[in-house]
């Protein structure tokens, strides 16, 4: 699905007083197109995406998704995933996936036969019967990534999936998130604060600025898959990101981060 965000503005009111969060949002993704959105903490990003989801309404300007109004869109096209996995603690690995199958119609079989494809393809097999506590921050991700991916949805949008976990963690599930990617060409928008992983992941990386939040850049990444980040192509386009963000002072990191 693609999407067109086109003057978009949002302005919250907190008491009489309006703040306005986001300013002048041009943005456009193709069908199949993983984006990526950095940008330091509170200029928008989550914002964004609720405005893609239709959670929060624009203040100005529009948003359609396949000429549709994102809150036209059926709720099963698109999927969430958030920084931390929300799942319930009751329920074991396999009926917390089946939970997040929204068609209710399915014959038992073919669902049985869907969950499994599912705890399969994040590689959590082994692991049905478990229960939330008794598996690492890793693998409850995956859990709530095959939750979220069980309806196929046409559009994947991520706030921070991996934020809360270990570098080798990370690194597998993004991989694994690029081969699902190359299975169902799921259109993604991916909100991160790891430059590498925008990188990584994005055929597109769109940099964020706060107060009000704008788009200050997009790199269109032109780097063959699979791409190694010990690369000079990769090296090139992290230089450029954080010159972006930093200027040529990399000391200034710690006030903006
Ligand atoms: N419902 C709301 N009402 C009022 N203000 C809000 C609301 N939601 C967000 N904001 C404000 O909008 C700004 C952007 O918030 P948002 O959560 O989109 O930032 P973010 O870029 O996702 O930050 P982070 O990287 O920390 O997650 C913040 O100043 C926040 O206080
Ligand atoms: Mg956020």
């Amino acid at each position: 699905m693609a999407l067109e965000v086109k003057n978009v503005r949002k302005v919250f009111s907190i008491n009489k007083d309006g703040i306005e969060v986001l300013k002048d949002i041009n943005l456009n993704i193709k069908d199949g197109e993983i984006v990526s959105v950095v940008g330091s903490s509170g200029c928008g990003k989550s914002t964004l995406l609720k405005l893609l989801i239709g959670l929060e309404d624009v203040t100005e300007g529009d948003i359609t998704i396949n000429e549709k109004k994102p809150y036209e869109i059926d709720s099963t096209e698109v999927g969430m995933i958030f920084q931390e996995a929300r799942l319930f603690p009751w329920k074991s690995v396999y009926k917390n996936i089946e939970f997040g199958i929204a068609r209710k119609d399915i014959p038992k079989k073919e669902k049985k036969e869907l969950v499994n494809h599912y705890i399969e393809l994040v590689g959590l097999k082994g692991f049905e019967n478990a229960l939330p506590d008794q598996l690492s921050g890793g693998m409850k991700q995956r859990v709530s990534i095959a939750r979220t991916l069980i309806n196929k949805p046409k559009i994947l949008l991520l706030d921070e999936p991996f934020g809360a976990l270990d570098a080798f963690t990370k690194i597998n599930l993004q991989n694994e998130m690029l081969n699902i990617w190359e299975k169902e060409k799921t259109t993604m928008i991916i909100v991160t604060h790891d430059i590498d992983e925008a990188i990584y992941l994005g055929h597109k990386v769109v940099v964020m600025s706060p107060k009000p939040g704008i788009i200050q850049k997009e790199f269109k990444i032109d780097i063959s898959r699979p791409r190694s980040r010990t690369s000079d192509d990769f090296d090139y386009y992290r230089k450029k990101i954080y010159k972006e963000f930093f200027g040529e002072n990399i000391a200034n990191i710690e006030y903006i981060i």
